[in-house]
C-alpha cells in the first residue's frame, strides 16, 4: 500500500528520482501499468536491500572470525574488490536461484528431471562445491573465486550486481 501510493504521487508529481522515471517511461510507452510499476519498486527495495545488508554482515561476521585476514585487508585495502568476490563465493545472502522449471527433460548426473518439472538450484551449494574450489569451507580472499554463483547465473543474472559490488 506504502508503494502503490507512493507511485501515485510520484506521477502526479514526478521530481529527479528512479520511481519517477519508472513512472515516466511507462507513461512514455505505456508499458508497464501502475501495478507493475509497484511490483518493480518492491522488487528492487527487497532485491537491492536485504541482499546487500546481508552479504555485509556475512563478510563482517567472516572477517571477525578470521583475525588475521581482517587485519591484512587493512593493511592493504586494494585487496577487498577480491574480497568481496570470496564474500560472495563463501556466504553469499541469497541460498536459491529464482524458479526454473524444464521445458524438456534433462538428464544431470545420472538423474533425469522430466519435462515440466520446478527446478531449485542451491547456489550456496555451488560455491562451496568442492570440485571447483578446493578446501571450500575456508574463507580465503586470495583463492580464484571465478565463475561463482551468488548472482545467479543467465538470463536471470542479478539485474543490481555492479551495484551491489
Ligand atoms: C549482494 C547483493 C545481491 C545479491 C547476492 C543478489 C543476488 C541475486 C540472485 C541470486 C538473483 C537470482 C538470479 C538467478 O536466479 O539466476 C538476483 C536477481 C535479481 N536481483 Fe539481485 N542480488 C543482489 C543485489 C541486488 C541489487 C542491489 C539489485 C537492484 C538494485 C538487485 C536486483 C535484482 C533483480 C531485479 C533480480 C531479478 C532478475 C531477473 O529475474 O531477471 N539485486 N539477485
Amino acid at each position: 500500500q506504502f508503494l502503490s501510493e507512493l507511485v501515485a504521487d510520484k506521477s502526479a508529481h514526478p521530481g529527479d528520482d528512479m520511481l519517477s522515471e519508472i513512472v515516466r517511461a511507462s507513461e512514455d510507452g505505456d508499458s508497464l501499468s501502475s501495478t507493475e510499476v509497484t511490483a518493480m519498486a518492491f522488487l528492487l527495495l527487497v532485491a537491492g536491500h536485504e541482499t546487500t545488508v546481508n552479504l555485509i554482515g556475512n563478510g563482517m561476521l567472516a572477517l571477525l572470525r578470521d583475525p588475521d585476514q581482517h587485519a591484512r585487508l587493512r593493511a592493504d585495502p586494494d585487496r577487498v574488490p577480491q574480497a568481496v568476490e570470496e564474500f560472495l563465493r563463501y556466504d553469499g545472502p541469497v541460498n536459491l536461484a529464482t524458479i526454473r522449471f524444464t521445458d524438456e527433460s534433462v538428464e544431470y548426473s545420472g538423474v533425469t528431471i522430466p519435462a515440466g518439472e520446478v527446478v531449485l538450484v542451491s547456489l550456496i551449494g555451488a560455491n562451496r562445491d568442492p570440485g571447483r574450489y578446493p578446501d571450500p569451507q575456508r574463507f580465503d580472499p586470495d583463492r580464484d573465486t571465478s565463475g561463482h554463483l551468488a548472482f545467479g547465473y543467465g538470463i536471470h543474472h542479478c539485474l543490481g550486481a555492479p551495484l551491489a559490488r
